[in-house]
């Protein structure tokens, strides 16, 4: 396998080219054949990778241990509380030391305004390829296991498809504004039809719009930003509801939740099902709260395409790591 993206660092999908996330794609699916297959496709034998995660995690852990695994590699998985980061070594420092020891760095740290600038830190640092698990900005693993999702449903007819990224009511944690923003960014390039749809307190960050406007643009397709649920539903042949926190414009967490509060109808039900495109499909990175940001009926439903999604991060986690390791 020829490896020319080997020694790249993953922080966002905007600093690959699209010929680039073509090609972790077309490894991805090669990926998931073999292992479907059962066919051996030890691309990183005798390879360690170290995972640094500072939140929670089920699915970008497990894809990557269980990928690195697959791959004929080996994935340690780091917490910070039990590394010497806890008596005051510095992530830098862990990051060199780390470096010098293995083929790949992946982290974890969606702390509000620390998380990137981490990730860059590590990166500048490593003598290895740093793969960003999720920051407080961007989360592009999920975002490419997304593309692949869309375009597995719509047997790569994705030019044109209107799809729509829309906040939901879940008050139990300010989750962070990283999928939204990696969602718009990466659907706007590759063509889709892009919908935003927010209440008034939930916008991302200006920066992040006009790049996913800039996108769209240049692949000669739309995005439009609306402040109602049914409206960005009517006609969409993809709809990705998931609830996220007005941190860029309010920093206090609990001030954020009062936010969330006020929108309790902003939830993906079979009413607003019905207003999307025949075929249309239901996407959420999970975890979801059921009753909340969904109804059992829709996120079970036959629009549903939620566990297939979940199933290829570890495709697109084993496809990233042998053409960057
Ligand atoms: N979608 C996602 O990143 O899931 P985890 O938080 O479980 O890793």
């Amino acid at each position: 396998m020829s490896k020319p993206l080997q020694g790249r660092h993953f922080i966002t999908t905007q600093e690959w080219s699209t010929e680039e996330i073509e090609l972790l794609l077309q490894t991805s699916w090669d990926l998931k054949r073999k292992f479907y297959r059962d066919e051996p496709h030890a691309l990183l034998r005798d390879k360690t990778l170290f995972m640094m995660f500072y939140e929670q995690s089920t699915r970008t852990r497990n894809s990557m241990e269980a990928g690195m695994t697959q791959l004929g590699g080996h994935a340690h998985f780091l917490s910070p509380d039990k590394l010497q980061l806890s008596h005051g070594e510095t992530a830098e420092d862990t990051a060199r030391v780390l470096s010098r020891m293995g083929h790949g760095i992946a982290v974890r740290n969606c702390d509000w305004g620390v998380g990137n600038k981490f990730m860059r830190s590590v990166a500048e640092i490593s003598r290895v390829p740093l793969i960003n698990l999720q920051c407080d900005l961007y989360h592009p693993c999920q975002a490419v296991a997304d593309l692949m999702t869309i375009r597995e449903k719509f047997r790569d007819e994705v030019r044109g498809r209107k799809m729509t990224v829309s906040w939901t009511y879940a008050p139990s944690y300010v989750r962070p504004i990283s999928v939204p923003h990696s969602e718009i960014l990466l659907m706007t390039r590759f063509g889709l039809d892009v919908t935003l749809a927010h209440p008034p307190e939930f916008k991302l960050k200006p920066e992040i719009l006009a790049q996913a406007e800039a996108n769209a643009k240049a692949a000669g397709g739309e995005f439009r930003i609306v402040d109602d649920m049914d409206a960005a539903f009517e006609g969409a042949h993809i709809v990705y509801p998931k609830s996220w926190g007005c941190l860029v414009h309010e920093p206090d967490r609990q001030a954020a939740v009062k936010h969330i509060d006020k929108y309790p109808g902003w939830i993906a039900d079979e009413k607003r099902m019905a207003l999307t495109a025949p075929g249309s499909i239901y996407m959420h990175p999970l975890p979801a709260s059921r009753g909340q940001e969904v109804t059992d009926g829709v996120i079970d439903g036959p629009h549903s395409v939620v566990w297939d999604e979940a199933e290829n991060r570890l495709h697109t986690a084993k496809g990233l790591m042998a053409l960057t390791m």
